[in-house]
């Protein structure tokens, strides 16, 4: 019977434990659970969703309250479209994260950045490409393009003198997405170096309609490994979404996926960037309690916790101090909905908003819950205390839980897998 182990994940002439464990933005995936990743042998993520707060977290430094400084005359005007970022913080933000990561970095494993692009920031192009670039100064190992098509986004880089170095992968949901993404890039002759096919039990924004329970990781993978094949393209495809146990991922390494990614069962690690209290929400839901809504402005389906206190809260837009989802033109769903709201009830005095979240309020402050399918099995992971809470475990065991248990068993806290 094959274990995780038995396998390994190939970059040119290096090899590593076929396990990543992906990028949870908002600082939900950190630099310590990341640098667990790569410490172990395996790679890990860090996110730049947010990058200027996330930088102020942990480095002291004040973006986010110099930009709302500077916007604060606005925060009573429904059009945010004077709101940009300053493209100089942005970079540097990102430089201070990333480096900082690189430079505790041990073991022989790999930190990539995850890279969302509906992070429009009111200037899509622009504010992506500071923030690849940036990344790729500071050091950063690969990047990894999430949440969208990213049809430009090789092309914004490809004057960077690490473009050909750096591991660039990207994540689809679809063969069509990556056929789009290929064609679209084909004159820059650089394909990609690993692609994550993230099926539809994933954690955080779904690459899927309503109709996503329709779907099958396993099938989509089959499509996209014969695609690769019939074409003579030789990518590491690396399977994510709903892989729970060692053997889950066995499977997948035994079917053509190069390695897997996993996220769920870290978001009760020790490191994981979530708060003590939720991650205990994480334990205690039941299946039941893991929905998959269309809350998020992005327009992307995205699955929470039904007990999500970003459902339904009606908070003032916080665009002039974050504003990460402004979508070029000043404009985000959220602040649609909230305007709706204002105008229907001028003299509430709390506003409730049901069908769009401020997700960049919410997600900076682990308010919105967003989780993988598999979250109500996190309880069979630990073991209960005596006050009743679920005891978190560190990355490390789960790491090598993934890594060496077979017959899908799940060692629990305190005996090796
Ligand atoms: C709490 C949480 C937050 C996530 N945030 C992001 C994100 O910011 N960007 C992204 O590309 N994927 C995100 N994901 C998806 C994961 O990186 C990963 O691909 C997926 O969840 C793997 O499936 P699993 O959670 O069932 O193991 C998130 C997942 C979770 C659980």
């Amino acid at each position: 019977m094959k274990r995780v182990d038995d396998f390994r994940l190939k970059f040119g002439n290096r090899e590593f434990v076929p396990i990543m464990i992906g990028g949870m933005g908002v600082d939900i995936s950190t630099a310590e659970l990341a640098l667990e990743a790569a410490r172990l042998g395996g790679i890990g993520h860090i996110s730049d969703a947010m990058v200027t707060d996330v930088s102020d977290r942990r480095f002291d430094t004040k973006f986010v309250k110099n930009k709302l400084k500077l916007f604060r005359h606005n925060i009573d005007n429904s059009d945010k479209s004077i709101i940009k970022f300053d493209l100089g913080a942005l970079a540097e933000a990102t430089r201070r994260h990333v480096e900082s990561t690189m430079q505790s970095k041990k073991g022989e494993g790999l930190i990539f950045v995850n890279c969302m692009e509906k992070l429009t920031m009111n200037a899509p192009r622009e504010t992506l490409q500071v923030r690849m670039a940036s990344a790729l100064d500071a050091g950063v190992d690969g990047i990894t393009l999430s949440a969208g098509l990213h049809l430009g986004s090789f092309g914004l880089l490809a004057d960077h003198p690490r473009f050909r170095d750096a591991k660039l992968g990207i994540i689809v949901s679809s063969v069509r997405a990556l056929q789009l993404f290929l064609r679209k890039n084909a004159r820059l002759n650089r394909m990609p170096d690993y692609v994550i096919v993230e099926g539809p039990l994933a954690g955080g924004h779904l690459g899927f309609g309503s109709d996503w329970a329709q779907y099958d990781l396993a099938t989509i993978i089959a499509e996209v490994v014969q695609y690769l094949r019939a074409e003579q393209l030789v990518i590491p495809v690396i399977a994510a979404g709903g892989i729970f146990t060692g053997s889950d991922a066995v499977s997948f390494l035994e079917t053509g996926s190069a390695a897997v990614q996993v996220a769920t069962r870290f978001t009760v690690a020790n490191e994981c960037g979530l708060p003590k209290k939720v991650k205990q929400e994480y334990f205690k839901a039941s299946e039941e309690d893991i929905i998959v809504n269309t809350v998020s402005p992005t327009g992307y389906p995205m699955r929470m916790l039904r007990n999500t206190p970003a459902i339904g809260a009606g908070t003032r837009p916080n665009c002039e101090a974050y504003g990460y989802l402004l979508d070029g033109n000043g404009g985000c769903a959220y602040i649609t909905a909230y305007n709706r709201e204002l105008a229907l009830h001028p003299d509430a005095k709390t506003l409730s908003v049901t069908d769009k979240t401020c997700l960049c309020t919410h997600m900076r402050n682990f308010n919105c819950w967003t989780c993988g399918h598999t979250t109500y099995r996190l309880k069979d992971t630990t073991r209960r205390l005596d006050d009743g809470s679920y005891e978190t475990l560190s990355a490390e065991h789960i790491f090598r839980d993934y890594q060496f248990s077979i017959d899908h068993k799940i060692a629990l806290p305190g005996i090796a897998a």
